[in-house]
């Protein structure tokens, strides 16, 4: 895609009428006149995501118990067909996947059945940028295996505002058993370099745990040529399954063998589940690590929603996606330095993910400003303004518009 960017009102109106996928704008709920630009956080709803809600809550007033029958069992088996459309997301084999719990639960899910600490090999390599609910998952699986964190947790220190990939590389010594890192950064939209580190920690017999929940819906994802052994992520930011929506899990198939670590009846076997059996057969599959009843309203929305994804094709969005930021990238370089506004991301494709961290001494406030003026982006401390334009709702009209009104608050000092 071009990247010859102009300046002018015009150029943003000639762009979306160019975009491959300008007919998914109509898809999404957008309240008028307001710009939205924090589909990092939590994305927005759909008319899609709408009606598969609509449709569970019909069958359930029809239907009450009955519900677990309908249409062959479609609910009972609903991760299942949510981890259909979402396997095409990050290519890996949809019985890999269990849609529930929330993204840190997933954390405790996995760990609980492939973390083994032994005398010489015990500790969990994390990073301090990382968000820090995993760290807090982390910690707490250490000492459940009466450890202490201050030893069996080895923290990569970022060094400056990005991790670098040997400094993660080079901590992986052979005492390292388990390694949790996410596969983009939520503050500065760094995508590790994850080719170079899981080969190193797969040579090392490091079992690898990925939080994909900046990556999953944005960048082209391959899990299965990385040969990682699980990954969590939410369902709620890039992938629009509503606030608090399911989170995902995928294990590698190589461990469907393994007894889940907490286990629950929803993750025995199809046909032994209303046995009620006191011994636990899982499912050699992703949904033997399912714990309980399926939440279906905390699911459903996903379904419409991951439609669109895959009507729309990832490499599709990943493609606008990088257009549409490196735009507001560049109006950012050519209307905004002025006022002490910098880019706080790397520049490189494939190094950064969906949101451009925009810096600026007075982020805060300025997000407060923007959002009386009704574009919502968020602020992380110290400095930085995260916004994200979204391949699937944004129009490049939409960031010219927001840049303007950015100068218009720094030219009347308005916040
Ligand atoms: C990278 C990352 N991991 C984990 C979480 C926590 O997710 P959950 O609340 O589903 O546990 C978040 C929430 O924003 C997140 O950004």
């Amino acid at each position: 895609m071009n990247r010859n960017f102009k300046e002018d009102v015009e150029y943003p109106k000639t762009l979306d009428r160019l975009d491959p996928l300008r007919q998914f704008t109509h898809r999404f709920y957008q309240t008028k006149g307001e710009i939205y630009l924090c589909g990092h956080s939590v994305g927005l709803a759909s008319i899609d995501a709408e009606k598969s809600l609509n449709d569970l809550l019909e069958v359930w007033k029809k239907e009450g118990v009955r519900i677990w029958m309908y249409n062959n069992y479609q609910y009972v088996k609903y991760s299942s067909l949510l981890a259909e459309l979402m396997a095409p997301l990050i290519k890996v084999q949809p019985n890999e996947i269990v849609i529930s719990g929330s993204c840190t639960s997933n954390i405790h899910v996995a760990m609980c059945t492939l973390y083994k600490p032994t005398i010489k090999k015990y500790k969990v390599l994390v990073d301090d940028i990382n968000f820090a609910s995993d760290r807090y998952a982390v910690d707490s699986q250490v000492r459940l295996n009466n450890l202490a964190p201050s030893d069996a947790v080895k923290v990569v220190r970022c060094q400056g505002s990005f991790m670098k990939e040997d400094l993660i590389i080079n901590s992986m010594t052979t005492d390292v058993a388990l390694l949790l890192l996410p596969a983009v950064y939520y503050k500065t939209s760094q995508v590790l370099e994850l080719k170079r580190i899981c080969e190193k920690a797969n040579e090392l017999g490091i079992i690898i745990g990925l939080d994909i929940s900046h990556a999953i819906g944005v960048i082209d994802l391959d899990l299965q040529i990385l040969n990682i052994d699980f990954a969590v992520w939410c369902t709620y930011k890039y992938l629009n399954g509503g606030p608090g929506s399911c989170a995902g899990l995928y294990m590698n198939k190589k461990h469907f063998k393994l007894s889940p670590g907490l286990a629950g009846w929803y993750g025995n076997k199809d046909e032994n589940r209303f046995q009620f059996k006191q011994e636990f057969d899982h499912q050699r599959n992703a949904n033997g690590w399912q714990i309980g009843t399926p939440s279906l309203f905390s699911m459903a929305p996903l379904k419409g929603s991951l439609e669109i994804f895959n009507e729309a094709g990832i490499n599709n969005i990943r493609k606008k996606s990088l257009h549409i930021t490196a735009y507001l990238m560049y109006l950012i370089d050519t209307k905004l330095v002025h006022y002490g506004f910098s880019v706080g991301n790397l520049r490189e494709d494939e190094k950064r993910g969906g949101h451009v961290s925009i810096i600026h001494v007075d982020a805060q406030r300025i997000s407060l400003s923007l959002k009386s003026r009704g574009v919502v982006t968020d602020f992380r401390e110290p400095d930085i303004m995260r916004v994200t334009p979204i391949a699937l709702y944004t129009t490049y009209l939409q960031v010219y518009q927001f840049v303007e009104i950015l100068l218009d608050i720094m030219k009347s000092k308005t916040y």
